[in-house]
Parts: C-alpha cells; sequence; structure tokens
C-alpha cells in the first residue's frame, strides 16, 4: 500500500513514522509512505497556503489552488482513497480502518486552521474521518492513528501474522489480561490457569476474562458481540457470582 500525507508540517509526521513497526513496514515493503508540504506547490512569491473565510470570522481557511494541484500530483491509483482528517468527519472504528487497509493508495490530508475550502472536498475527498469527539489543533496526529491503524492490517507488517486478528475489537470484545514472569511480584500471584500451560485451560481462562472485562468496562460492546453458547454460559457463571457476592 502506499500511504501519501499532505501536511504543513511534514517533519511532525515523517518523523513520527521512522520508528518501530511503521520503520520496519517501510523497509520491508509492506507500506510506503510519502509526506509532501502543499507549500511547495504554490505558484505566488509568499508561499501562502492560507487566507481569511468569506463571510468573516476567526482563523484562516486553506485555499483550494495548493492542495488540489499537490493531491492531483500525487494520486496514483484508480482507487485511491483521499481521507480529510477532521473532526466533522466519520468516526474511526475497526470496520472503517479495515476498508481503507483495502485500497493501493490513501492519501491523508490534515487540515488546520479552521479548515479546508469547501471546493477541495467536493473535488477530491472520498472520506473525512474524526479519531473522536474533541478538537486537536492540526490533523497531524490524527492522520497518525490512522496511518498506524491501517498499516498494521497489512500484510506482513506485524511479526506474528495472528496477531492483529487476537486483538480487542476484531472479535468485537476487549482483550484478556496479559502476564509475563515473574510468577509473584509484590505478593500478586499470575493466574493458576496461565502458569500451569494446559492449552485449553488457558483458552477458556482468555475467553472468560475477556467476556468479563467486557461486560464490566464495555457492555455496549457485549450487546453488539458474536457469542457462542459456551459464551453465554461463562456470561450466566458471571452473573450467578455476581449475585453471591
Ligand atoms: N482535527 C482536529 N481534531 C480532529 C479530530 N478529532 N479528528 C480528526 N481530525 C481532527
Amino acid at each position: 500500500m502506499r500511504v501519501d500525507v499532505v501536511t504543513l508540517f511534514p517533519e511532525m509526521v515523517a518523523h513520527a513514522l521512522e520508528f518501530s513497526i511503521m520503520a520496519r513496514a517501510q523497509e520491508t515493503g509492506a507500506v510506503a509512505f510519502g509526506v509532501h508540504n502543499p507549500r511547495d506547490w504554490t505558484t505566488d512569491r509568499h508561499r501562502i497556503v492560507d487566507d481569511a473565510p468569506y463571510g468573516g470570522g476567526a482563523g484562516m481557511v486553506l485555499k483550494p489552488e495548493p492542495l488540489v494541484a499537490c493531491i492531483e500530483d500525487i494520486l496514483d491509483a484508480p482507487d485511491a482513497a483521499v481521507v480529510l482528517m477532521t473532526p466533522q468527519g466519520e468516526t474511526l472504528t475497526g470496520p472503517l480502518v479495515r476498508r481503507l487497509a483495502g485500497v493501493r493508495q490513501m492519501v491523508v490530508l490534515c487540515g488546520h486552521y479552521e479548515g479546508v475550502d469547501e471546493r477541495v472536498r467536493e473535488l477530491l475527498v472520498t472520506d473525512e474521518v474524526s479519531i473522536g469527539d474533541y478538537v486537536l489543533t492540526g490533523g497531524e496526529l490524527p492522520a497518525l492513528v490512522l496511518i498506524d491503524a491501517v498499516a498494521r492490517l497489512l500484510p506482513g507488517v506485524l511479526g506474528n501474522e495472528t496477531s492483529a486478528c487476537e486483538d480487542s475489537f476484531e472479535d468485537g470484545l476487549l482483550e484478556h489480561p496479559h502476564y509475563t514472569r515473574p510468577p509473584e511480584f509484590r505478593g500478586m500471584k499470575v493466574p493458576v490457569e496461565l502458569v500451569e500451560g494446559h492449552h485449553a485451560v488457558v483458552a477458556r481462562w482468555r475467553r472468560k476474562m475477556s467476556l468479563l472485562r467486557t461486560l464490566r468496562r464495555r457492555p455496549d460492546l457485549l450487546a453488539r458481540a458474536e457469542l457462542s453458547a459456551i459464551d453465554r454460559e461463562f456470561l450466566a457463571e458471571i452473573a450467578d457470582e455476581a449475585a453471591d457476592h
């Protein structure tokens, strides 16, 4: 997959993609990143990228000419997604991440100031994405959140091919707790089911903990999750245990 980021602060994005799994994903060729500054597509002497809003009011609006010229130069794949990061967008969720992981090119446009000229959206933007109901000072951090979530689903990015599908939300539930050595730390013991290491016992314990955590923290997810007959038995046991206390 090719990911191109359009930002007035290219160093902020480029540097963040130089570490850990994103760096390795580039090295192995699973993903290619490009970072572009629309200022490089201006044609005036002062390289101006923003202007006052028509109708007045506070803040500046990103001008359409440099943004559109920049994106049109970058666009390569016919099925490319052009994503505008904005608090007005669709909230980022697992299904949206999976859909975007299926395109050959994703161009991510980072908004700034009061926003981008509406005609950029009309002409080129295919998706508008928000990372949550709060407002950040710019689209760079949201773009990095989106890119990380999408890139880790691409084949060959995570070392262990199964690790993405075992994560939270992939089966609609939160993850179980994790432990490593030592077996006892400050008087707190690792659950016996994990220490003994019988595969079926470990699997049962993990599933039960996953259901318990989801029930306590995110009952909204549990209501939508696909549950087996055994899951329902677990939940009934948990409800009984709670009733006894
Ligand atoms: N830009 C500013 N706030 C944002 C948010 N919550 N999501 C996406 N882009 C943004």
